[in-house]
């Protein structure tokens, strides 16, 4: 069976089937438009799509008003549509949640329509709420205030008052009917029979109604997510229900129960105040939440989101936040609604790049799945000119062609207006400009969907803040089995400086997860850090490899000879073949590489100071145990020069800057090599091999256990060959001069079959 966890470790991409693509031009989108968009979806890097309704509906809730649960709406295809949709979409390791909406249908349901006619007390009124008086529950809050006034609404016919907590013509059902418990679960099964993965559980904190309570959150709701809950358990082992309960954290704790109600539930309260700490550049509201978050059973997530198919709500803040959010994110009226925002991320951020990749770089690093609202892994744009909240589910933007490449329907026939503005619009943002562009929102959310995925830390890990003086900084460490990581972000827009107390991590060294950059180790004093503005840093804390001392070689041969035997393993337990490609290279260069050339009798510049030397160029001409590397070096003198220009000047014969013809050049070689010998014979020990190779093994040689004798054999100059007993087995490892200058590219090396990397710094 598949990992019961799999939703821990998901990351959520939220789309509507209407507004994904549509395949039949009717300008509606549609499963079969959706299922041909599931490369994208798979290439992005999700691996979970939660759909918003799509059942037959009047469509007065954009689908929440469900009129059947248990069809698909004609204008997005069939239930042969839905299920061959599922297949391609398990096909690509993509899971789907859909959306279980048993707070209420819509009033053209069979169940209300038959309802209101029936004679009240039978089973069929009975299964919404109804009453003589539209004054009971008194003091519960009416939740869509731009439309509704009264939770109660008169229905002629039945000549009673039905129960609403949204729209009028949305009746809850009445849970205090167990034949409605039955239905609902009958719908559950329906929909998991048919693959799906997972249930959104709509509005489910309204479930329940009891006099003199505000009609949220009630034992009795939670005893019915537990009936449920068992119901899935004993059929299916790895589904998942997710609550939507948009409530303070310590009332949706009891959502998850003991384990037993829902896997699940959205952290409505951080979302808003992600946007306050960015707005007011300081972390408090961020701290303050997570710290009223109470822990939650260990077979449970959140759900983190920074923009969905809602308003931003606001019901979760303070009257002085609501005000100051209003302040800051909509101050046009026009883009307020109910108690909320109705504006996408990118516009909520003014367009600002940086600003897009701090949030998503908190919500991929909080405790808890995240979950991408379509369009916005491209940046786009709202209209809040449309009417409610259709202003952030307009057509999916795919390419600048007619209608974004959504649909060939003539523009006036879809569903929704496309955004249009200059900046917004289809023809600046959509997903093929952004494909082709590296350095596109597109081709940035794919790298950081890539990353997390590789990490359990971030769906699984503990979290911990940790204090910095600068309020401006946000720092918390995840950790999860031998995964630690360390993450820095500054919500400030200028650059800020910031101590951080890393001594539970003294001796590590902290390694830049997106770049792969090594930072200096973790010592006594206090970690300083500085971020330009709106930076993050996720650091994968690892321990450090104890690189070998490289000592000059003594001057008397018996210590030479010391040396030689004594030399250490170089690095214990890294990967040969890719010595070159992580952050050992780094390490290799800054410890070693410089000083073994300083020694090596070929290497021209010996004599002058070394500011730094690299590895431009490498390629694997062996792999295996004992891999072989060809290798540019390039060497920067403290006097600004580089080895290049040295080696050159080296040359007889040859103006500093000018190429030799192929015949001088090799008479110069001759020519060194006999000074070479000359000053051999001059110098006591320097015929030995095993001085040789003490001086040359340090750098190169990367096998562990004590060095034997060199073998002596003598090689060409500028590609010798260093070897190396150990353990009875032999590495061999080539070093190559540097052949760049300033003003001339480097030369790659030219060895068929070599795998060759360039870097790019
Ligand atoms: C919650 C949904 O997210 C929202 O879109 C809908 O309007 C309400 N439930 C009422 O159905
Ligand atoms: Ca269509």
């Amino acid at each position: 069976m598949a990992d019961p966890y799999w939703y821990k470790d998901a990351i959520i991409y939220e789309a509507h089937v209407r507004a994904f693509f549509d395949s039949n031009n009717d300008g509606i989108g549609d499963f079969p438009g959706l299922t041909s968009r599931l490369d994208y979806l798979q290439a992005l890097g999700v691996n979970t799509l939660w759909l918003l309704p799509f059942y037959p509906s009047p469509l007065r809730d954009d689908g929440y008003d469900i009129a059947d649960y248990e069809g698909i709406h004609p204008s997005y295809g069939t239930i042969q549509d839905f299920e061959r949709f599922m297949d391609e979409a398990h096909k690509r390791g993509i899971r789907v949640i859909t959306e279980l909406v048993i707070n209420h249908t819509s009033d053209q349901h069979p169940w209300f329509q038959a309802a209101r006619r029936a004679p009240a007390g039978s089973p069929e009124r009975d299964f919404y709420v109804w009453s003589d008086t539209n004054q009971k529950y008194q003091g519960v809050r009416i939740i869509f205030t731009d439309t509704e006034t009264s939770n109660w609404s008169w229905d002629d016919t039945a000549k009673a008052f039905y129960w609403h907590r949204f729209f009028h013509h949305q009746p809850d059902l009445n849970f205090d009917n167990p034949r409605v418990l039955d239905a609902v679960m009958k719908t559950m099964r329906f929909w998991i029979d048919r693959g799906v993965d997972g249930l959104r559980l709509d509005a489910v904190p309204y479930l329940i109604e009891r006099e003199g309570t505000i009609c949220e959150n009630l034992e009795e709701t939670h005893e019915i997510l537990r009936t449920i809950r068992r119901a899935l358990d004993e059929r299916y082992g790895d589904r998942m229900l997710i609550a939507e309960a948009n409530q303070w954290p310590a009332d949706v704790r009891p959502y998850f129960g003991e384990g037993d109600e829902c896997h699940m539930a959205f952290h409505f309260p951080l979302m808003p105040r992600m946007f306050m700490a960015l707005r007011q550049e300081d972390r408090h509201p961020i701290t303050e939440i997570m710290r009223q978050t109470p822990d939650i059973p260990e077979n449970c997530q959140w759900g983190l989101f920074l923009r969905n198919h809602d308003e931003l709500t606001l019901e979760m803040v303070t009257d002085e936040e609501r005000d100051y959010m209003y302040q800051a994110y909509a101050a046009d009226p026009r883009m307020r609604i109910n108690v909320g925002i109705r504006r996408r991320l990118a516009p909520l951020v003014e367009n600002s790049r940086r600003r897009i990749e701090l949030l998503n770089s908190l919500l991929f690093s909080f405790p808890g799945t995240p979950v991408i609202y379509y369009g916005d892994e491209i940046g786009m744009g709202d209209n809040f000119y449309l009417g409610d909240r259709n202003g952030v589910r307009t057509p999916m933007q795919w390419t600048g062609d007619r209608n974004a490449g959504f649909s060939r329907a003539d523009p006036a026939q879809l569903y929704a207006p496309l955004i249009m503005d200059p900046v917004y619009g289809y023809q600046a943002i959509n997903v093929e400009s952004q494909e082709r562009a590296p350095y596109s929102l597109l081709n940035w959310m794919k790298r950081l969907i890539a990353l997390r995925k590789q990490f359990k830390v971030f769906g699984r890990g503990t979290f911990e803040f940790l204090p910095a003086a600068n309020r401006k900084i946000l720092a918390y460490v995840r950790r999860y089995q031998d995964e630690l990581v360390l993450c820095v972000a500054n919500l400030s827009r200028t650059v800020q400086p910031v101590e951080l107390d890393l001594s539970a991590f003294k001796g590590m060294t902290p390694v830049e997860m997106l770049g792969l950059t090594e930072f200096p180790r973790i010592g006594d004093l206090p970690y300083f850090l500085t971020l330009p503005g709106y930076m993050f840093y996720w650091f994968r804390l690892q321990p450090t490899p104890l690189p070998i001392a490289v000592q000059r070689p003594p001057d008397t041969v018996v210590a030479r000879e010391l040396v030689a035997e004594s030399l250490p393993a170089f690095f214990m337990g890294v990967a040969w073949d890719t010595l070159l490609d992580g952050n050992v290279r780094t390490l290799i260069e800054r410890e070693s590489l410089g000083p073994f050339l300083q020694r090596q009798r070929w290497f021209g510049g010996k004599a002058r100071a070394l500011r730094s030397v690299r590895f431009v160029d490498w390629g694997l001409l062996r792999k295996g145990m004992h891999p072989l590397f060809l290798t540019i070096v390039q060497a920067d003198y403290k006097d600004g020069a580089r080895a290049a220009r040295g080696r050159r000047g080296g040359r007889r014969g040859c103006r500093d800057g000018a190429r030799a013809a192929p015949w001088r050049r090799a008479h110069h070689r001759r020519a060194k090599r006999t000074d070479r010998r000359r000053r051999r014979r001059r110098t006591p020990g320097a015929r030995d091999p095993r001085i040789a190779r003490s001086a040359g093994v340090a750098a190169h040689e990367a096998r562990g256990g004590p060095s034997a004798p060199d073998s002596g054999v003598r090689r060409h100059p500028r590609q010798r060959v260093a070897r190396r007993a150990a353990d009875g087995r032999r590495t061999e490892q080539h070093i190559h001069r540097a052949r760049r200058s300033p003003d001339r590219e480097a030369v790659p090396p030219r060895r068929g079959g070599a795998e060759s990397r360039r870097r790019d710094r």
